[in-house]
């Protein structure tokens, strides 16, 4: 057995606080949303009951417009900015108040494939729960079939070039004074820029001040940007939940009409003037016209066919560990800085499954080889240099591990 194989299970084993797992101790010691169902994938492999109590933890903290939170806060933790307090989330357990990609239908459609017959009761309760929460997202981020978001945390890439635009249009006043974790944690060059920073508690601070009242938001925030992030992991999402809900005689209707929404809808993420699918800032109807590793998910949604092939093939040959978070021809590319440049594991078995799917199994394979050499290099880092494969951020990283357990190894 690898050694590796050893030292996954142990981080999963290490970061689980009893029916969910933190990212990491210290830089994140809560449950987030999309961690939690990778962490769920890693656990699969050897524990395939924790695997499902990790996803119906989660799903404890749903609210009743049917959002899943990005964190859950089950347990106060002082190491952590910004805190429940600041968030006000108004769900059942203290939460933030915006969402992140909703993998988790696709996850469970897999974990089911495992035991088809232990996992049934299981599925069953949670058909609905994804139902209300991809209806969530229809409701208030859709945007002719392109889905938004609220907030940057909220596709998980916090700092990506992509923001820069929408950014430089806030004015982050009224925002008070605050005192930083994360740079305590991980170098302050590793991670997004102070600038950065008062722009994500100015949107938190408008959410929390309506209460999340998403009418309002989609309103008044001057942050509405359409993501291929959000949008390729629902539309994948939505087929998932298609085949779970006809598997267990559930209504399909509604999920037929989400899919064909978003596969039309998704067009307008198609950048003609760079030739890729980047995000649209619903503000200004500009493209944000950066590559990034989210552009990629087009095949894990089943849409684009290969239109993004040729730069897939310049930047996987420009690097020595792909996919880089940004395209490294664009000149915001920082390759240590947190979504600015870094390789994500957890990205590349997405963006790997689309390849597959799609029928480039060498891409897929090599890609799957090359995110295991950079595990080899870096250990289980939150995400890794392209240029060497050395580690950056947060160590013994709860979806690194996963990534190597479920995929990767
Ligand atoms: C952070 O605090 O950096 C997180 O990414 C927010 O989700």
């Amino acid at each position: 057995m690898d050694d590796l194989d050893e030292q996954a299970r142990a981080i999963l084993k290490g970061n689980d606080r009893g029916g969910y797992t933190v990212p990491t101790g210290g830089l994140y010691p809560y449950q987030w949303n999309w961690d939690s169902v990778f962490a769920a994938a890693g656990f699969a492999e050897h524990d395939l009951s924790r695997a499902w109590e990790e996803i119906e933890t989660l799903f404890s903290g749903q609210w009743s417009t049917g959002m899943v939170p990005h964190i859950i806060f089950h347990k106060v933790d002082p190491s952590y900015f910004p805190g429940p307090d600041i968030w006000g989330g108004v769900g059942p357990l203290p939460s933030s108040g915006i969402s992140q990609p909703p993998i988790a239908a696709t996850f469970i459609r897999a974990l089911h494939a495992l035991d088809p017959e232990g996992s049934k009761a299981r599925v069953r309760a949670l058909i609905p729960r994804l139902r209300d929460w991809h209806r969530w997202f229809f409701d208030w981020r859709g945007e002719g079939g392109a889905i938004c978001v609220s907030h940057p945390w909220e596709t998980g890439r916090d700092n990506c070039p992509d923001w820069d635009g929408p950014f430089a249009n806030i004015q982050p006043e009224g925002v008070e004074q605050y005192y930083r974790r994360d740079t305590t944690h991980v170098k302050e060059d590793e991670r997004p820029r102070s600038y950065d920073y008062d722009r994500y508690l100015y949107l938190v601070k408008l959410g929390h001040d309506c209460g999340w009242d998403e009418a309002h938001l989609k309103e008044v925030s001057p942050f509405r940007v359409a993501d291929p992030t959000m949008t390729f992991t629902l539309l994948r999402a939505n087929r998932d939940l298609l085949a779970l809900s006809q598997a267990f005689g559930e209504p399909t209707d509604e999920i037929e009409g989400w899919i064909a929404a978003i596969e039309a809808g998704s067009e307008q993420l198609w950048n003609p003037e760079i030739g890729a699918y980047d995000c649209l800032d619903m503000r200004t109807g500009e493209h944000t016209g950066v590559i990034s590793s989210a552009s990629f998910l087009h095949w894990f949604a089943g849409v684009g066919e290969d239109r993004m092939l040729a730069h897939y093939d310049r930047i996987t040959s420009d690097v020595r560990f792909s996919m880089p978070s940004t395209d490294p021809a664009h000149p915001q590319y920082e390759p240590r800085r947190y979504w600015r440049g870094p390789v994500w594991g957890m990205m590349n078995w997405l963006i790997a499954t689309g390849l597959h799917e799609a029928g480039h199994e060498d891409r897929a394979e090599a890609l799957r080889l090359n995110t295991a050499e950079v595990i080899r290099t870096g250990g289980f880092a939150e995400y890794f240099d392209p240029r060497d494969g050395s580690p950056a951020g947060g160590r013994n990283f709860t979806w690194t591990a996963a990534t190597w357990l479920g995929w990767a190894s």
